[in-house]
């Protein structure tokens, strides 16, 4: 009889810190920024990457990290004051300040302690109508310049109120490629750190997440932004690691179901095998395979049917991301073997004439790259013309899944 189970996987939540696991590398030089932020000479980074590679749980964990929930190197605990945000295609320059400045506040309201010593700060939101729908009143429009200031003014008095309390202030601001150029992300960024120094505020660090995109945006805001960052990308997580995401959900299933749910070695392998370190993508075959589970023994019967099924992890992933390129927008089976080809290729650029190589009619492939190309399904390289590839790499790893069956 199948009994009903709280499954662990999350594939569409940020993971649970005891879940998380793998970016060793980059959660400990992160710890050395905090550190160095802690001691009056902030590192500002960038944590950017694919869709689903993991950037808001990284953020998540590293909230746990800089408040002290959770010790960093596994031994002392920091405590920053850590303000969390994600930022919007509607966001603008003005609603970019207003979205940390209540952050901020709202955090000191919500810790008694920190509420209490925090008298400067208050007193000073009082005196002046600073940020929020309080930031312009209706005869004037609202000012960035002013905004900003009035936000350094802010922080610098809780340093003032804090100074003993807290280690400093960390800002991670997620989801930082979504506004749009207008927004003039970097810009900020440039002045927002530049002006924190100028008034001793050098215990305040900042943090940005976003797709790929995210450079460009900021640079094209300000020539000198990126530079103010340590860039770090997050790659697939390793087969070891990999392994170990399905394990500790298991054990946690198994802790919070209070009975065991096992897995055989074959299964984890494949689904280790299919997912290519992709987080999102582990979390969903999973996922997906612990639901097909009858018997409290996950094999790889669970795992197959999981992953094709209807509505099942393949879909679930397509719906999400990439259905549209590989089925809704091209009609003819041929394209579609020209995408197959291209993501048997790994990451690597491949030329027109691999593509006849390998057993498509040369007029097909010249068709199939024109409309590819135009929709944005493939993309050219720049530096050596007549050589393209897809988009992502998980776009690839989706179309691989998605033959698994087959092969
Ligand atoms: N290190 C990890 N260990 C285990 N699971 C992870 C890890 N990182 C991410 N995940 C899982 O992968 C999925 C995607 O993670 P997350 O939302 O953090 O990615 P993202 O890069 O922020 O994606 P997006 O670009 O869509 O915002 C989630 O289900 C999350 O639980
Ligand atoms: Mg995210």
């Amino acid at each position: 009889m199948n009994t009903i189970k709280i499954n662990p996987f999350s594939p569409h939540a940020l993971v649970h810190p005891g879940v998380f696991q793998g970016r060793d590398n980059e959660i400990s030089i992160i710890e050395g920024y905090l550190y160095q932020t802690k001691s009056g000479t902030p590192q500002h980074f960038i944590i950017d990457g694919e869709r689903g590679i993991g950037k808001s749980s990284l953020f998540f964990l590293l909230t746990h990290i800089a408040n002290g929930s959770i010790p960093y190197h596994g031994q002392d605990t920091f405590n920053f004051l850590t303000i969390n945000t994600e930022l919007s295609v509607n966001d603008t320059e003005i609603s970019i300040i207003e979205k940390l400045y209540k952050e901020l506040e709202s955090l000191i309201a919500l810790d008694e302690g920190l509420k209490l010593k925090a008298n400067k700060f208050w007193d000073f939101i009082k005196t002046i109508e600073v940020l929020g729908c309080r930031i312009h009143n209706e005869k004037t429009e609202p000012d960035f310049a002013e905004a900003l200031t009035q936000l350094v003014n802010t922080i610098q008095y809780l340093i003032q109120d804090l100074d003993e309390t807290i280690d400093g202030i960390i800002f991670l601001i997620d989801e930082a490629d979504r506004p749009n150029i207008e927004a003039n992300l970097g810009e900020f960024c440039k002045l927002f750190t530049e002006k924190l120094i100028k008034r001793n505020c050098s215990n305040v660090c900042i943090g940005l997440a976003g797709q790929k995109s995210l450079r460009k945006k900021l640079q094209d805001s300000h020539l000198s932004a990126p530079r103010i960052f340590a860039i770090h990308s997050l790659l697939p997580l390793s087969p070891e690691e990999t392994i170990r995401v399905i394990d500790a959900g298991l054990e946690s299933a198994t802790g919070k179901n209070k009975f065991e749910i096992k897995i055989t070695d074959h299964a984890k392998q494949i689904l280790a095998e299919m997912s290519e370190g992709y987080p999102h993508f582990i979390q969903q075959f999973a996922f997906s395979a612990f639901q097909a589970d009858t018997n409290n023994c996950i094999d790889v019967e669970d795992v197959m049917s999981g992953v094709f099924s209807k509505g099942g992890a393949l879909d679930q992933l397509g719906e999400i991301i990439f259905k549209e390129q590989y089925f809704d927008n091209i009609k003819s089976d041929d394209y579609r073997k020209v995408l197959d080809f291209m993501a048997e290729s790994q990451e690597n650029w491949v030329t027109r004439k691999d593509i006849i190589n390998s057993g498509i009619k040369e007029k097909t492939v010249d068709n199939a790259l024109s409309a590819l190309r135009s929709r944005g399904i493939i993309v050219p390289n720049h530096k050596v013309k007549g050589k393209y590839k897809l988009p992502t790499k998980s776009f690839a790893v989706w179309i691989r899944a998605l033959r698994f069956q087959t092969t």
